[in-house]
């Protein structure tokens, strides 16, 4: 630990110093060895999965940071964005090592992660520790935003509550209930699980059985040959990426009579290999298709100009992480050791997200509409509003 706190102030303090004191980064304040008409580089650490069931969530998320990073014409705040890229396999017991690689061994300036929840947890242990800026892209865990937080993490994503406590809600609205949910048992599961819960008795409905498997195991034949015998009128279901692809699948070959539903990430850049398995299935997410606000327009095209396939939540989630990173660098003309300009710039943005205009919630979560969604001819239709900027009610957090 006192190794790398040293290696972090003498950064910032080399920083300091070739900036002249909080002179912003002109060429005039830039020291004649980075003078060459360059100013130093900002590293950006990406921790995402790029193999395993989150493989394309996390390529997603990186072709459309790199998107917006090309938009602004590969410099921040008058500093050339460096990307510096690791693999964290979705494995929560080999997260703070990766981390810590990029913080200390690879001093990369920002950390822009990851997709899970477990992983994630990984990442703030170090980063609270090290005080790296953090945007969290993907991964919902709950606390990160709640008593864990921390004046360095920002999240662009959701809070697990957020999707999963709508669509609870929602399904109560319209009369169900009671309600199964199926998921994977690891923290994104076990919030989103209680999130659903919380949702549906708020609407006067009941959560009767949590059913689960562990991350990512897809065996799921025990588990939907428990189904048919609840006596349930909906079943919710957290599973994302491949998990998601094979349960909607095997779901409908197992003709079950209670209609599929969840948090939006189960029919989420999957539905082209789920086919008909995901007609009819509807969704709570703060995203959808048919959402023909101009941002999301252009967003649509440029991506599947970049990726040569379709953008989804993740890729959004990815875009708007660097959305918010492009604000804090610009308002402190790349001083990024201006902490107290940076971070208000961040917490004060006001973002034109393709899912609708996005905010900073106090504890530094995204703040965002809710969108019933249902599948329809290959897409997740939106077809209304569950919540309009809703933020996680978490408690808990106290930034100093
Ligand atoms: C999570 O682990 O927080 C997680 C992973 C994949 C999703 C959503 C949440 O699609």
């Amino acid at each position: 630990m006192e190794e790398h706190n040293r290696s972090h102030v003498t950064r910032r303090a080399l920083l300091t110093s070739a900036l002249g004191g909080a002179a912003a980064l002109t060429a005039t304040a830039v020291p004649s060895r980075w003078a060459i008409g360059q100013a130093r580089a900002l590293k950006v650490g990406l921790m995402l999965p790029y193999s395993g069931t989150y493989a394309k969530l996390g390529e997603n998320i990186t072709y459309a940071i790199e998107m917006l990073f090309a938009e602004k014409g590969g410099a921040l705040g008058g500093r050339p964005i460096e990307l510096v890229k690791l693999d964290d396999e979705s494995k929560p017991e080999a997260a703070q090592q990766n981390a810590e690689r990029l913080v200390k061994r690879d001093n990369v300036d920002v950390l822009i992660g990851t997709v899970h929840s477990g992983v994630q947890m990984g990442i703030h242990k170090v980063v609270r520790e090290s005080g790296t800026l953090t945007i969290v892209a993907n991964a919902g865990n709950n606390e990160i935003t709640r008593s864990l937080c921390a004046r360095n993490v920002f999240r662009t994503s959701f809070s697990n509550w957020q999707p999963s406590y709508s669509m609870g809600l929602a399904l109560a609205k319209k009369g169900v209930k009671k309600a199964a949910f199926v998921t994977w048992d690891y923290t994104a599961g076990q919030e989103m699980g209680a999130a659903f819960k919380e949702g549906l008795e708020k609407g006067g409905a009941q959560l009767t059985q949590l059913l689960t498997l562990n991350f990512p195991d897809t065996n799921f034949q025990p588990i939907l040959a428990q189904l048919p015998s609840l006596d349930v009128d909906a079943v919710g279901a957290f599973f994302a990426g491949g998990g998601a692809i094979q349960f909607v699948k095997e779901y409908a070959a197992a003709q079950i009579k209670a209609p599929l539903c969840g948090p939006g990430f189960l029919t989420e850049g999957t539905l082209e290999a789920q086919g008909a398995a995901a007609a009819g299935i509807e969704t709570a997410l703060h995203y959808g298709d048919g959402l023909d606000n101009a941002k999301n327009v252009a967003f649509l095209k440029a991506f599947k100009e970049k990726a040569g396939r379709e953008a989804d939540v993740y890729a959004v989630h990815g875009y708007d992480a660097a959305q918010l990173l492009a604000i804090g660098v610009e308002a402190v003309a790349g001083n990024i050791d201006d902490e107290a300009k940076l971070y208000a710039a961040m917490r004060g943005a006001k973002i034109d997200s393709p899912r609708g205009p996005i905010s900073i919630s106090a504890s530094q979560n995204v703040v965002q509409n809710i969108y019933l969604r249902r599948v329809e001819g290959g897409k997740n239709k939106v077809v209304g509003i569950v919540a309009e900027a809703l933020s996680d009610p978490g408690g808990g957090c106290k930034l100093a």
